[in-house]
Order: structure tokens, then C-alpha cells, then sequence
């Protein structure tokens, strides 16, 4: 963490500290290692918005639910409804299973890249993904757990695969993604998003005090039966 400035430090404190955590999240965690943190920037901004949108009639696929399958466990507590969680990374799909345990929940944590093992028919899912082009986090001296920050290039590495197989879903889907804007522009999702035939942009939700925008997505199937 060697570039990091202070207020950098001073957030990492904050996404380190359990108490925060829970009071932000409204669930348990264990304690943390020397280079883990619960939650990052975005992480509370999806919870707070999505929870406003989402009812018990929805089944929400937390894609890349990282550690502690934090917005899966706090949206099935908050909006009160049915959850799969995903991840990539077989370690951290491990951990976040041993938090929801933790938790006393039955939520299902697959390993998978995007929806590829996925077999419940979810109709909303949140990505909060590796966002920070690899540049920047050299730059901070970032160097563990690459696959939960790194973007690749342009930040976009994980992003552009997302978006097609949400477009090729098979059926009506409703896309949360979250972004850092000081890293990726609305533009340059737009874009990708208008090169998608099967996607439509809905909407960006924006927050005050926050760099973070949340893209919201739907395929084509979502809105013929919206
Ligand atoms: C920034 S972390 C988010 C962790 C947690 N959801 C949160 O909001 O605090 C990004 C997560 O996405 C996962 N991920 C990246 N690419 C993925 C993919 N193609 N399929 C599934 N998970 C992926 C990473 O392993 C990592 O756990």
C-alpha cells in the first residue's frame, strides 16, 4: 500500500473495521486478515439502492460476492428476497460460504465466471467488479487478491463479458453494475452498452457524496415483458 495517500489509508481503516461493517450491512463477520477488508467504495452504495428496488418476488444473483457474500447476505435480510451468490475466485467463493454459516443462512454460493454454472433462474443481479485498471493499483502499491480490484487496462476487463452474457440471458434480466468514476466514465459503459443488441440502458444512479454511479441494465427479453 506503499502509494497510498492518507485519505486512502483512512478509508482502508474504515473498510476494515467490523463494527462499521455491521452497522452498514446489518450482518456478521468474522475477524479479518492482515490484507482483507469487508467491503470497498461500492459495496454499501449497491446495498442501499438496490434494496429500495427489490421485493421477496425477486431472485438476486450476487455476482462476484467476494469474502463475505456481503450483498447477498444483507439484500436477502434487507429486501427480503431469495439470493444465489458466484465467484470466480474458488477461495473467496470458499470464505463466503463460511460467513454465511456465520450467519446462519442457506443462501448457495456457486463457483462460476459470470452465470456459466448458474442454474436458478435469477431475475436481478448486482456486479460490483474489479474496477481499478491495473495501472492505478500499481500505482497505490496494491499487489494482493488482484482478480477483487483489477480491471485490466481500462478497468472494463471484467465488464465487457458481463454485459454480453447479460444480454444473452435467456430470460428477463435487471443488471446492477457498479462503478468508481474516477476510474471509469458513464460514457464509456454507454458505449459498450450500445454495442450490446440485446441490452437497453435504463438508468444511472448516481450518489451525493460518493465517486460511485450504478449502472442499471436490462436484456431485451426483461423489457418485452416489463
Ligand atoms: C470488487 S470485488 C467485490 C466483492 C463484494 N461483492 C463487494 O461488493 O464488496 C469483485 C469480485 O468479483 C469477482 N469476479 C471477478 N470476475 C468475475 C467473474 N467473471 N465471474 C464471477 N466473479 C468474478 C472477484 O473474484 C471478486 O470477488
Amino acid at each position: 500500500m506503499a502509494g497510498m495517500s492518507l485519505v486512502q489509508m483512512a478509508a482502508m481503516q474504515v473498510y476494515r473495521s467490523k463494527a462499521i461493517a455491521k452497522l452498514l450491512f446489518g450482518i456478521d463477520f468474522p475477524a479479518l486478515g492482515p490484507q482483507d477488508y469487508y467491503f470497498d467504495i461500492s459495496t454499501h452504495v449497491v446495498v442501499s439502492e438496490v434494496k429500495k428496488r427489490i421485493g421477496p418476488a425477486n431472485h438476486l444473483l450476487d455476482l462476484g460476492t467476494g469474502s463475505f457474500a456481503v450483498i447477498g447476505l444483507s439484500l436477502a435480510k434487507k429486501a427480503g428476497c431469495k439470493v444465489t451468490c458466484a465467484d470466480l475466485n474458488p477461495e473467496l467463493a470458499a470464505s463466503s460460504r463460511r460467513n454465511i454459516a456465520l450467519n446462519k443462512s442457506d443462501i448457495e454460493v456457486v463457483d462460476s465466471d459470470l452465470f456459466s454454472n448458474v442454474k436458478v433462474p435469477f431475475d436481478v443481479v448486482t456486479f460490483n467488479p474489479p474496477y481499478l485498471p491495473s495501472s492505478a493499483g500499481k500505482d497505490l502499491g496494491i499487489e494482493s487478491r488482484p482478480a477483487q480490484w483489477d480491471g485490466g487496462d481500462d478497468g472494463m476487463r471484467a465488464v465487457r463479458p458481463f454485459l454480453k452474457a447479460v444480454a444473452e440471458r435467456g430470460n428477463a434480466v435487471t443488471a446492477y453494475l457498479a462503478m468508481n468514476t474516477l476510474f471509469v466514465k458513464n460514457d464509456q459503459v454507454r458505449a459498450l452498452v450500445a454495442k450490446e443488441p440485446g441490452l437497453e440502458y435504463v438508468e444511472t444512479i448516481r450518489c451525493m457524496l460518493l465517486p460511485i454511479e450504478l449502472h442499471v441494465l436490462r436484456n431485451k427479453r426483461a423489457s418485452k415483458s416489463a
